[in-house]
């Protein structure tokens, strides 16, 4: 996306996105996109590396936050911040997620369950709940939910991962209802597998059953997946919301 020309240059002008999950894969690609295209953006992650990266790459354009989205204190604190910098917020992605355990349900960990929700889920409320007031005031957002195609499947042995990501399709459905009349539109995404670090906490037999059941026969891209988001996050997006938009190449219908 870097190398490439903006597809909507300025769409984004005079908008700040907060993105969760935002120094790497999914997350990442729709920062590198929405500051392309004109915003500014806030960048919450946990590594601090890649944070980093992110800050050399984009200079004033970001404020990066080491930030836990499962830690509401570090979530109202890191807001408050951020807020003084750029004195408004028109945008949030909820793209901070784990895969957490593979294997059959029974042998899963409770703390590995309970990890798991904790982050895709429980952090997703948290940071939505936190930011919506800001969004409410000013009349206008957009929030969008990263879930994924299992919350429909419930693959095999991937329990946990499934549960959260149901519950965030659930979340987004009643998110986008309680905000339908204040100008804020809250969708969800459910993509299959897209080219990412995050892949790489699947199994090779998972990988290869689940390639084997996309229609279009290929993993999706980070271009694909910023693109979708991005539509959802801009202004043209204005007759959807609670709404889950599939990103599988076929495989989640
Ligand atoms: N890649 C895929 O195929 C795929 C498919 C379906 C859904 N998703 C979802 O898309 C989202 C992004 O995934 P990705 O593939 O880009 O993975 P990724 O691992 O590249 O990115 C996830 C980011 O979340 C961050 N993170 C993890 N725990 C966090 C926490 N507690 N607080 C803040 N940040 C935290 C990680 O540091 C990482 O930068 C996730 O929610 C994932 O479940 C991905």
């Amino acid at each position: 996306m870097k190398n490439q020309p903006a597809l909507f240059a300025g769409r984004f002008e005079n908008r700040v996105a907060l993105i969760t999950g935002g120094a790497s894969g999914i997350g990442r690609a729709v920062v590198d996109r929405l500051v392309h295209e004109g915003a500014k953006a806030i960048v919450w992650d946990i590594d601090a590396a890649k944070l980093q990266a992110c800050q050399n790459t984009h200079k004033d354009r970001v404020l990066t936050q080491r930030v836990d989205v499962t830690d509401d204190q570090q979530i109202q604190h890191a807001l408050k911040e951020a807020l003084q910098k750029f004195s408004q917020l028109d945008i949030l992605v909820n793209g901070a997620g784990i895969v957490g355990p593979n294997g059959p349900f029974w042998q899963v960990e409770v703390s590995d369950w309970e990890r798991v929700m904790r982050i895709n889920l429980f952090g997703t409320f948290y940071v939505s709940r936190a930011v919506t007031p800001h969004l409410i005031d000013q009349g206008w957002g957009r929030i969008v939910n990263i879930a994924s195609v299992t919350a429909n499947e419930g693959p095999k042995n991937l329990g946990p991962y499934a549960a959260s990501k149901a519950g965030v399709v659930g979340l987004t459905k009643s998110m986008g209802k309680d905000l339908a009349s204040t100008g804020v539109l809250v969708n969800a995404i459910t993509p299959a597998l897209i080219a990412t670090e995050l892949l790489q906490q699947l199994s090779a037999e998972y990988m290869a059953a689940a390639l084997s059941r996309i229609p279009l026969g290929r993993p999706g891209t980070l271009d694909e997946a910023s693109a979708l988001v991005c539509w959802l996050c801009s202004e043209e997006c204005s007759f959807s919301t609670g709404a889950t938009y599939d990103l599988s190449g076929g495989r989640g219908l």
